[in-house]
């Protein structure tokens, strides 16, 4: 694929002069100008989703700020469950006040058949998005891939072990399949959806796919994401498959089909790539914990994971989950120069 960004570059496997990155969770908290635009309007966080305006200007923030080389739209992976009938809010973390527990409440949610007027403010964001970078940087659509959706529409709340999801998952496996296709053709019709409005990549995020034992991803969460993915208009749009705590089964991850593979920091880089292979690029892997750390030492573990990936192409820099919102914003600064500065050829 021909392209003049670094990022797309790595997506592809194609040689860069330096190491793009960009940090997952990179518009929030944590920078004080999030927080003033967060303020304006309601001042909750669902309002500014929907805010199309406000929305893109934190889209925009940790470009200006961290001079990342991509952007990620400025949404939440649940949003687009609300449309399906459910009613979503954020406590900070998801809450949704009606879960799904039989299979009359399957039978109920909606798979809305135009995704770009059931959440019309997304199309909105990403079209000004677009606008606005003018071919300054590559702009990635996101959602959450279907077992970590169900993980929320099911217990209703975040958990540590979603054990309502599981409890489904093994006592009525019919009704945990009719919620994953469900979950699955939405996600499908919302992902293409954004490309369509013109999102240059794809970013799927399965936080909770590292809950389940490598036999129980190969049967209950694999086939969705995958069958996912190959639905998905992506001729020139490369997707990345981020799933946390799948370290003991990135051979079933990588089955999924995407062009790159999110590892987070309990695997060795290097050594997750000789299992992956060279055809798939990899993202990641920086513990996010390291952002507290003094400058020298967040330089010396930047430095690692570049001998890690030991000069192979097919690789973005990012962090191995979200930032926190507590890290100073001088450090993530830092960190994304160093990454820069470090692995200029
Ligand atoms: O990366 C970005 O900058 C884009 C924005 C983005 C948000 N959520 C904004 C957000 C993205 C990509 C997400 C993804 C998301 N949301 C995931 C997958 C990635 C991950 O971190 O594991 C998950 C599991 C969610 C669900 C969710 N949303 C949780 C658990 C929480 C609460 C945690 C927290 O940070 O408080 C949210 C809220 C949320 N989503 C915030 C932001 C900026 C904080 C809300 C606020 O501003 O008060």
């Amino acid at each position: 694929m021909a392209t003049e960004y670094d990022f797309l570059k790595a997506c592809w496997g194609q040689p860069v002069d330096r190491i793009p990155v960009w940090l997952m969770r990179q518009a929030g908290r944590y920078l004080p100008q999030y927080r003033e635009v967060r303020s304006r309007g309601e001042g909750t966080f669902l309002d500014l989703c929907k805010d199309p305006e406000r929305a893109a200007e934190v889209t925009i923030q940790p470009i200006d700020i961290l001079d990342a080389d991509a952007a990620i739209l400025f949404s939440d992976i649940l949003t687009p469950i609300e449309p399906m009938g459910m009613d979503l809010d954020f406590n900070p973390g998801p809450v949704f006040a009606n879960p799904i527990r039989t299979q009359a409440d399957v039978d109920k949610l909606i798979v809305p058949e135009n995704m770009a007027e059931a959440v019309s403010y997304v199309p909105a964001i990403i079209k000004r998005l677009r606008t606005a970078f003018e071919g300054r940087v590559p702009l990635i659509g996101f959602g959450g891939a279907p077992f970590t959706l169900a993980c929320y529409m099911v217990e209703g709340k975040g958990s540590k072990d979603f054990a309502a999801l599981k409890q489904m998952m093994y006592g009525d496996p019919s009704l945990y399949h009719a919620l994953m296709e469900k979950i699955t053709e939405m996600d499908r019709r919302y992902l293409n959806m954004q490309i369509e409005a013109g999102a240059q990549a794809i970013q799927i995020f399965d936080t909770w796919g590292g809950l389940v034992a490598p036999h129980d991803f190969e049967k209950f969460v694999l086939p969705y994401t995958k069958k996912l993915i190959s639905g998905l208009n992506r001729k020139d749009i490369p997707v990345i498959y981020f799933v946390k705590n799948s370290g003991t089964m990135l051979e079933l991850v990588k089955e999924a089909g995407s062009d790159v593979i999110g590892l987070d920091w309990h695997v060795n880089l290097g050594k997750a790539r000789d299992i992956l292979g060279e055809d798939v690029a990899v993202q990641g892997n920086l513990d996010p914990t390291v952002l507290f750390a003094p400058k020298p030492y967040i330089e010396k573990e930047v430095q690692r994971i570049l001998d890690e990936n030991a000069g192979r192409p097919g690789f973005i820099f990012n962090l191995g989950h979200g930032i926190m919102p507590t890290v100073p914003p001088e450090n993530a600064i830092f960190m994304v120069d160093a990454v820069h500065r470090l692995s200029q050829k």
